[in-house]
């Protein structure tokens, strides 16, 4: 059965129907909550899989952190529409927006860890995902992802449970 959505990139018209998606979300604590204004400033990462009807039953964003690294982050399905394909059309094409960014290699944190395996993911093992001289750049990021994927202490209790997770281009 193929249900009829289609992925394209969002606009600033859907930061409602994003910040709709995540709020159950956040509100179980699976997904970050942010200001309106990150949304709007980070509308270019994001893309939405929409019905004919115009609902928007999904996002997800690729954020870059590096030269070599981004984040696949806020990836949601309505719930109405889970199991469907929306999460993996979504995942799909975040992974070719990764890869044409130059980047060969995406993270996630996640408690939706066999999805993501089923997608290529591993689990990480440990931090060195980037080398200290990086690790120290990244540190001056004010980006709540960025202090995820760092494992810093003063988001611990947004990674709690949470699995940190990485692909290979
Ligand atoms: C993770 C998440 C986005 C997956 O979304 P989804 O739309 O349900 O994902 P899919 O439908 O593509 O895949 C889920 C299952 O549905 C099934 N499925 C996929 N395509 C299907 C189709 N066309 N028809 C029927 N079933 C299908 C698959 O069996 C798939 O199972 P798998 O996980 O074993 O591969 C969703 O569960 C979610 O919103 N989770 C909360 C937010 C979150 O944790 N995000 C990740 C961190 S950023």
């Amino acid at each position: 059965m193929t249900d009829a959505f289609k992925i394209r990139p969002a606009r600033t018209s859907d930061v409602v129907e994003i910040r709709r998606l995540v709020k159950p979300l956040a509100d179980e604590r699976v997904l970050l909550e942010k200001e309106a204004v990150a949304y709007f400033e980070g509308i270019q990462e994001f893309r939405v899989a929409e019905t004919p009807e115009g609902e928007v039953v999904g996002c997800g964003a690729v954020h870059v952190m590096w030269e070599d690294i981004a984040e696949v982050r806020t990836l949601a399905t309505a719930a109405h529409w889970r199991g469907r394909g929306v999460g993996h059309a979504l995942l799909d094409e975040l992974i070719g927006a990764a890869r044409d960014l130059g980047v060969n290699r995406v993270f996630c944190l996640t408690f939706e860890v066999d999805f993501f395996t089923r997608h290529g993911f591993e689990v990480m093992a440990d931090q060195s995902a980037v080398d200290p001289e990086v690790y120290s750049e990244l540190l001056r990021s004010t980006d709540e992802g960025v202090a995820e994927f760092l494992d810093l202490a003063r988001v611990k209790p947004n990674t709690l449970g949470n699995t940190r997770m990485i692909r290979s281009l």
